[in-house]
């Protein structure tokens, strides 16, 4: 089993970026802690930052047979993207949706996401701790797809 965690604009930041919101962990912790419980679960996890629309859209086209499924906290893009709705869709990967921060407690313009209804699940407001249930979210559907 593979599967990519993906992380959209400004996520380089996490760790200095408004610690009120989205707590002290680095990106760099993060994915090293999901890397482990990966690992515990044999599952391989590839990870991959960008704050570039078109790199996360290649990032997704390149990740076509070779993936399982995909993680994806696409930040701001979120709320604005349909190059990335329409990427996840053409590469019929399934996919989870999540953010460190409670987005429908926060702006209106925040409540629209372009990726939600097509996803396997949305999680969100758990800092740090909603890649953990992202990714366990994600392993017991595609298990379950297996059996
Ligand atoms: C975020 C929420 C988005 O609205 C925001 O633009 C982000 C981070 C989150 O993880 O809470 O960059 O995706």
């Amino acid at each position: 089993m593979q599967l990519l965690l993906l992380n959209g604009p400004n996520l380089n930041l996490l760790g200095q970026r408004e610690p009120g919101l989205y707590g002290r962990q680095t990106l760099d912790a993060i994915e090293q802690q999901l890397k482990q419980r990966a690992a515990t679960a044999g599952v391989q996890l590839d990870c991959y930052q960008s704050n570039f629309e078109g790199a996360l859209v290649e990032r997704i086209h390149q990740s076509m047979g070779t993936a399982d499924g995909i993680m994806i906290n696409a930040g701001a893009f979120t709320h604005t993207s349909i190059a990335l709705r329409d990427a996840l869709l053409g590469v019929a990967i399934p996919y989870v949706e999540l953010h460190l921060s409670n987005t429908h407690a926060r702006e209106s313009f925040r409540h629209q996401s372009y990726l939600a209804d097509r996803a396997v699940g949305v999680v969100c407001g758990f800092g740090p701790f909603s890649y953990e249930l992202a990714f366990d979210g994600l392993l017991h559907h595609l298990r379950q797809v297996e059996a």
